[in-house]
């Protein structure tokens, strides 16, 4: 935060003394509120700022976008190998959004990208447990004793992990889809866990996270998530919505 008649004078706009005449005139808004005392303060990167009807500074709205990633896409910025990556499917996006957490290049599925450094920071600490539902075709058909270990929780290199569901969606003669939802993200955990039971994954989708679903967004489009969603997921990454999955 610092004074206004600081920023103004930083922006060019006037002299500081100049900016102060501007301010007692009633000419300078901060966030639609006149800002007409010399000691008032605003934070450039976060205030809208008016001076005479023109706005000086206007912070880059907050926005998250829910991906229905490719098979075939990395989920990074970029690729120094130079194979595709999801910010090849935003075009026409205006502000500079990231992924939020990693989909493998084969897999598909619900990938948020947003500006919302903040909102994506708590969101992948692994203290909030988000619910991530997956749909995997797996090779062959798990047995309901192999689904309750992966309930259980198996080893895999990097220690336990655990399922907090899985049930079996459609089965044919050689392979079947199975839908599990954990609580990480570590890396190809999916796949993983599944090997570990002896039915390694064919191919994988992501259709959850939190209380955000998927839907029928076709397979490279994206959409804003709507105000409730976004809503949703602030009060799930805050100290105590840890409930609300
Ligand atoms: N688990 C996996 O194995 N891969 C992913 O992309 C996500 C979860």
């Amino acid at each position: 935060m610092e004074r206004i008649q600081k920023i103004l004078a930083r922006a060019g706009i006037a002299s500081r003394r100049e900016a102060e005449r501007m301010m007692l005139e009633g000419r300078v808004l901060v966030n639609g509120k006149v800002a007409d005392q010399l000691g008032f303060k605003a934070d450039p990167l976060k205030d809208h700022i008016k001076v005479d009807g023109k706005i000086l500074f206007r912070p880059e709205p907050k926005i998250t976008l829910l991906l229905n990633k490719p098979k075939g896409y990395l989920s990074t910025v970029k690729d120094p190998a130079g194979r595709p990556t999801v910010m090849d499917l935003l075009k026409g996006v205006k502000w500079r959004v990231y992924p939020l957490g990693r989909l493998d290049f084969d897999a598909e599925g619900l990938l948020l990208m947003t500006n919302d450094g903040d909102l994506a920071y708590r969101l992948s600490h692994p203290k909030f447990s988000i619910h991530r539902t997956y749909w995997a075709k797996v090779e062959g058909i798990p047995e309901k004793k192999e689904l309750m270990r992966l309930k259980k929780g198996v080893m895999i290199e990097d220690g336990e992990a655990r399922v907090i569901s899985a049930h079996i969606l459609r089965q044919m003669e050689k392979h079947s889809w199975v839908e599990a939802v954990v609580t990480e993200g570590r890396n190809h955990l999916v796949k993983r866990i599944f090997s570990a039971i002896g039915h390694p994954v064919l191919k994988l989708k992501r259709v959850g996270f939190g209380p955000i679903r998927l839907g029928n967004l076709p397979v490279g489009r994206m959409r804003s998530l709507t105000d409730e969603e976004v809503e949703k997921l602030k009060q799930i990454s805050s100290e105590s919505g840890e409930k609300i999955l």
